[in-house]
């Protein structure tokens, strides 16, 4: 199978980075929306997406259209700061009128096993995302797929996974499975950050992690690739 193209588009901060995140999203959904009337994101946790988050507040979208998805989330109670749907809510959601039926949450306060079965029942039948974001951990982590533990690449994984031992608090997670977050048209990585420099480097050299596992339309789909927004000194 050939490779996934990775696009390395390096920026100068934070602010680069939020600025040409949302042209980004914003073109992949105006396409989506043109070609099937409908826009299937999956977010991001952790704190990189933040800022890309509250800029999209005031985006000229159809918002009607937008059905969102999340990558992973930990396993903490419903309105915990911690969490990352609390943290796209907060940054995000709540800002803008997407229906509240297309917003779908990884019910984690339920614990690992039960969530990642219910939120197997949410994807069902589901076709390719449009675009899937991502955020890279220094150990090369995304989402809540973790060095040396299961990433599910194979074509018959199962799409949602429970995580209990995970290096990043809390312990407890849930995760989409890497072929399920590669059922994509599109992936975006946001990555910025100094911790990050060894596993930018890592990647960038061919090295295998969790991030690098993430490979749309299975490396066969013309022009599926992965786009890297990254901060340019880590490169
Ligand atoms: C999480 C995320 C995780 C995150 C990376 C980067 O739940 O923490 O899913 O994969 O994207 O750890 O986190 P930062 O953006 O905070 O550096």
């Amino acid at each position: 199978m050939k490779d996934t193209m990775i696009r390395w588009h390096p920026v100068t901060d934070a602010d680069e980075l939020a600025q040409r995140a949302i042209g980004m999203i914003l073109q992949l959904a105006a396409e989506s929306i043109e070609d099937h009337a409908r826009f299937s994101l999956v977010l991001a946790g952790g704190s990189t997406p933040r800022p890309v988050y509250e800029r999209l507040r005031g985006a000229d979208t159809d918002w009607r259209a937008w059905h969102v998805y999340f990558g992973d989330e930990r396993c903490l109670p419903e309105g915990d700061p911690d969490r990352n749907s609390v943290m796209a809510r907060d940054a995000l959601l709540a800002h803008v009128p997407i229906p509240a039926a297309q917003i779908h949450v990884i019910e984690a306060e339920q614990g690992a096993y039960d969530a990642a079965n219910a939120y197997t029942k949410v994807l069902k039948g589901l076709g390719d995302f449009d675009l899937v974001l991502l955020g890279l951990g220094e150990d090369g982590h995304t989402a809540s797929l973790f060095p040396g533990q299961y990433w599910g690449i194979e074509h018959d994984s199962r799409p949602v996974l429970a995580v209990f031992k995970s290096p990043k608090p809390p312990a407890e997670r849930v995760t989409l499975s890497a072929n399920r977050l590669s059922r994509t048209n599109n992936v975006l990585f946001l990555v910025d950050g100094e911790r990050k420099r060894d596993a930018v480097q890592r990647w960038h050299d061919g090295g295998s992690m969790p991030a690098a596992a993430i490979k749309p339309g299975a490396g066969i789909k013309p022009g599926a690739g992965v786009d890297v927004l990254v901060q340019a000194d880590l490169l």
